[in-house]
């Protein structure tokens, strides 16, 4: 898998989103669109970024009964998207339903990532309110194993954990990883950070970068440094 910077495009609206993307007049970033988005404008937006030329990773999180999950990866391949998501939590045998409404007749499907634990759940409350025992690191590990037993090809990751789930998945288990930060720049919400230089080192294959990007003075500069350190 290559190595790329994905542009997370957190905007509430097609117009916002078009007069960032405007701004990039060479290389076409490859974009990721979220639930904000996605529920603003629906599929339209994401056949009209296509139309520009850009790679899409839709990040939706699916979580369903396995039969709503198949059919419904059936409708997001058909809008040719290059990367999805779901939650790993939804069980293997739903992950197994996802890669086959995923597949195209000609046996082609975009890439399909499992989000373990989300990292605003911390071990407290996924003990507390989940009833789920063990270290987060252990949970997280062995959603990342179930993920690649039922055929996805990575897992969304703190880029500090992407160097052990290449450890217990392989180097081809795909790593995508946000949290990243330029060494000079604000931290803002996010608890664990690293560069771009630090994400490539420990392994990650796609960092996921928003706001250094979106809220930069220079976005198209902000994300050729990053494609910079990262990729180059
Ligand atoms: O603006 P920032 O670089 O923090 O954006 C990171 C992106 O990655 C956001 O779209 C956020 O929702 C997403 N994300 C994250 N942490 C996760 C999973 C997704 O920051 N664990």
């Amino acid at each position: 898998m290559g190595k790329d910077v994905i542009i997370a495009c957190d905007f509430d609206s097609a117009e916002k989103t078009f007069a960032f993307l405007d701004k990039f007049t060479g290389r076409k970033p490859f974009v990721k669109i979220g639930m904000e988005l996605y529920y603003a404008e629906g599929p339209s937006i994401v056949r009209e970024i296509k139309k520009r030329g850009h790679k899409i990773f839709l990040d939706l999180k699916l979580h369903d009964i396995p039969n709503t999950v198949k059919k419904s990866m059936a409708v997001l391949s058909r809008l040719d998207v290059d990367m999805t998501n779901l939650h790993a939590s939804g069980t293997v045998r739903m992950m197994e339903a996802a890669i086959e409404g995923l597949t195209r007749e000609d046996g082609s499907r975009p890439i399909l990532i499992a989000v373990t634990q989300l990292t605003s759940t911390d071990e407290e409350s996924m003990r507390k309110d989940l009833l789920i025992e063990q270290p987060i690191a252990d949970v997280v590990m062995h959603y990342a194993a179930n993920a690649k037993k039922a055929g996805l090809d990575g897992v969304v990751c703190s880029p500090l954990e992407a160097g052990k789930v290449h450890d217990t998945c392989g180097k081809d288990f795909v790593t995508v990883t946000p949290g990243v930060r330029f060494a000079d720049g604000d931290i803002g919400d996010q608890k664990r950070v690293m560069t771009p230089a630090e994400a490539k080192k420990i392994g990650s294959d796609y960092i996921v970068v928003g706001r250094p990007i979106t809220a930069a003075a220079d976005p198209v500069a902000a994300y050729e440094r990053c494609v910079a350190e990262f990729v180059d």
